[in-house]
Formats: structure tokens, sequence, C-alpha cells
């Protein structure tokens, strides 16, 4: 048996829409706001992969914290601080073009897109279309073509803003970035590199412009999360910790000891220039190992 439905968001708030999925090797969650997957875990696990804040308000244009937003086409502050954080895709509402069901694989395939649009353009000035295929199976794969449709080469940098459930933060660890350089986004950028797996103690903000590409998280008592984003160059860790998370405003009291985020894309140095006409392609694929 397989199955997908349509409902609102939550009962108390039902402006956005969400998929629901359920096949035999996973369920799934899927709002069409940012095409945004909040939640999903496989049949053989014994807990969701994705952390989903149960302090969301569920209001058009409002960004959902937690699943994986999609950071397009900035990451992070807007270069002149003109407009929202992390670009606008995560706000906007995709087109579903299609559901498929692979039977064998026992797999769901979701297809959106999001093109610019006058709303778009007074944001930001270009011409794209994203594609985005959510695969809904034993592990959860995403596949995403950014294409310059217009007439000028235009500069992008985007992230899959991942939250990943973990049941303590202070008590796990991210492998995989040894030997990477970051850059401290609490101290001023500042420059250095990692020398062993990333633990934490603190609030932690870094982004390793340029790393390998698969990661892990591991817990003392959990199954531990694999990460493979093999066309990324970047990523961000991030756990806002106790005082920023009151300060955000959508997490409930003691929820951030409860994920990790684990984020991977293109951000700067390493953002990506595109030539009219022009696509380039990332996939990421998240998996309990
Ligand atoms: C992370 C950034 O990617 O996103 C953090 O590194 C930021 O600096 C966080 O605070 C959350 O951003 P937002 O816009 O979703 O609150």
């Amino acid at each position: 048996m397989h199955s997908i439905r349509t409902l609102a968001f939550n009962q108390r708030l039902s402006e956005l829409e969400v998929l629901e999925i359920d096949n035999p090797s996973c369920t799934a969650k899927i709002a069409l706001q940012g095409a945004q997957i909040l939640q999903f875990q496989p049949k053989q696990s014994a807990q969701p992969l994705l952390w989903l804040s149960s302090a969301n308000s569920g209001k058009r244009g409002k960004a959902l914290r937690g699943g994986i937003p999609l950071c397009f086409p900035w990451f992070g502050s807007h270069p002149q601080g003109l407009q929202p954080a992390h670009g606008f895709a995560r706000n906007q509402l995709w087109t579903l073009q299609e559901v498929s069901y692979d039977a064998e694989q026992a797999t769901h395939h979701v297809d959106f897109t999001l093109q610019d649009s006058p709303a778009t353009r007074q944001i930001w000035a270009h011409a794209f279309r994203l594609k985005l295929r959510i695969s809904c199976g034993q592990t959860l794969n995403l596949y995403l073509q950014v294409e310059n449709t217009g007439q000028k080469a235009f500069d992008f940098s985007f992230a899959w803003h991942s939250y990943f459930q973990v049941k303590q933060i202070q008590h796990t660890k991210i492998q995989g970035l040894q030997q990477a350089e970051f850059m401290d986004q609490l101290n001023h950028h500042q420059r250095d590199v990692e020398d062993q797996a990333v633990t934490f103690q603190q609030e932690t903000d870094r982004i390793y412009p340029k790393a390998l590409g698969h990661y892990r998280i591991e817990q003392a008592d959990a199954q531990t999360i694999s990460i493979r984003a093999p066309e990324c160059d970047s990523v961000v860790v991030w756990n806002p910790w106790q005082a920023k998370s009151e300060r955000l405003g959508d997490i409930v009291a003691g929820d951030w000891q409860r994920f990790v985020c684990v984020e991977v894309g293109q951000i700067a140095p390493q953002q990506v220039r595109l030539a009219a006409g022009a696509a380039s392609y990332y996939q990421l694929q998240i998996a309990h190992v």
C-alpha cells in the first residue's frame, strides 16, 4: 500500500498545504511553500531524521523552522542587507509538477519548479528556473537544477538548510570535517582549521566553504546519520544554543538541544556564476546508517 494526500499544515492555521506520503519505505511530509520537506522517517528507523519546530505559526510567506528549507539565491544576510536572510525560495509557493510512485523501489518522487516572477524580480533581477525533485524511499534524495533562463550571467549561492533531529546536541559529533578550513560566523568570519570531529558546548555557526561532501552525524545513543552531497563544495554547521534560540522566537524552550543543522550547498567564496542558458545540478542524499 502507498498513499499521498494533501492536508493543512496544522489544525490551528491552515494557510499552508502539506503533502503527506506513506509507502512501504517511509513516511514524509512536504510543504508546498518552499517545496520544503518537513518530516521524513524510514520505516526501518526508530526515530525521524529531520527536526521540525512545534512552534511554527504556519503563516503563508513566513519561513518554516525545521525540515529542509532551501536557501536561494543567496545564503545568510543579503549582500546589501536590504532583503530577507537566506533568499526568497523558502518563502515562495512552488509549483507542484508531478507526483509519481516507483513500486519496485517503493519510492515516491515529488517534482517542483520555481521560476522568476514580478515578485522575485523585485528582490533579485534575474530570470531563472529551479527544478527540485524530492524522492522519498528508504533514503531521502533531493535533486536540484538551477537554470539561467535570461540573457545575462548571474551569480548565486544556495544551501539545503537541513535540520537533523538528535537526542542531545551535547552528545552529538559531526565527522567529515577534519582538516577543513572554516569561517567562524560568531567571530567576524575569522578563518581557522577544524582539527577533529565537531562537538558542541556552545552556540556554533561555522561556514566551511570547501569540504568533501560526505558527513556523518554520530550520537552516543541513537542511529548515525549519513549526508552525501558530492557536487556541493560548502557546508555550514549551526546550533543556536539557548540564548539565540530564545531570540529566534519559533523554537520551544529547550528544543535547541534536539537538532543540529548541517547545511550543504555553494556558499561564498564558492558561489556559482551561471552563464545565460546554462544550468547546474546538485544532489543530496540523507540516510540512517
Ligand atoms: C544558519 C546561519 O544557516 O541559519 C545562522 O549560519 C542563522 O547564522 C541560521 O542564524 C538561521 O537563520 P534563519 O534566517 O532561518 O533564522
